[in-house]
C-alpha cells in the first residue's frame, strides 16, 4: 500500500512539473541562417561576426551548410526559407535589420 501512495505522489511530482513548463511556454526558437561552408568557406565566421555584432545572437543561429544550390553566386546563404547569393556583411546587415526592426 505504501508502494502505491509513493507512485501516487511521484506521479503528482512529475505532472506539476509538467504543467508548471508549460505554463511558461516554449522557448522561442532562433530563426536558422544557412551559410554555404563549400563555395565560400569564409562567409560563415562574417556571418557569425555579423550576427554577434547586431546583438541578435539569441535570435538567429548561424549553421554551415552543404551546397544550397547556387554555387555559381557565392556566398551563398538561406534565411526563412529564401536564398541569397551574392551575399556581403552589408547585405546581410541590411536583411537582418529589416528582419527584426520592429521586434
Ligand atoms: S557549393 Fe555553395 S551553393 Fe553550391
Amino acid at each position: 500500500m505504501r508502494k502505491v501512495w509513493l507512485l501516487f505522489i511521484l506521479a503528482l511530482a512529475l505532472a506539476a512539473g509538467t504543467l508548471a513548463t508549460s505554463a511558461a511556454g516554449p522557448a522561442l526558437a532562433a530563426d536558422k541562417l544557412l551559410v554555404c561552408g563549400i563555395c565560400d568557406k569564409s562567409f560563415y565566421e562574417t556571418a557569425v561576426k555579423v550576427v554577434q555584432e547586431m546583438g541578435l545572437a539569441d535570435r538567429v543561429t548561424v549553421k554551415k551548410s552543404s551546397c544550397l544550390g547556387a554555387c555559381s553566386q557565392p556566398p551563398v546563404v538561406e534565411f526563412k526559407g529564401t536564398l541569397y547569393t551574392s551575399m556581403t556583411a552589408e547585405k546581410l546587415k541590411a536583411l537582418l535589420a529589416k528582419t527584426y526592426s520592429g521586434s
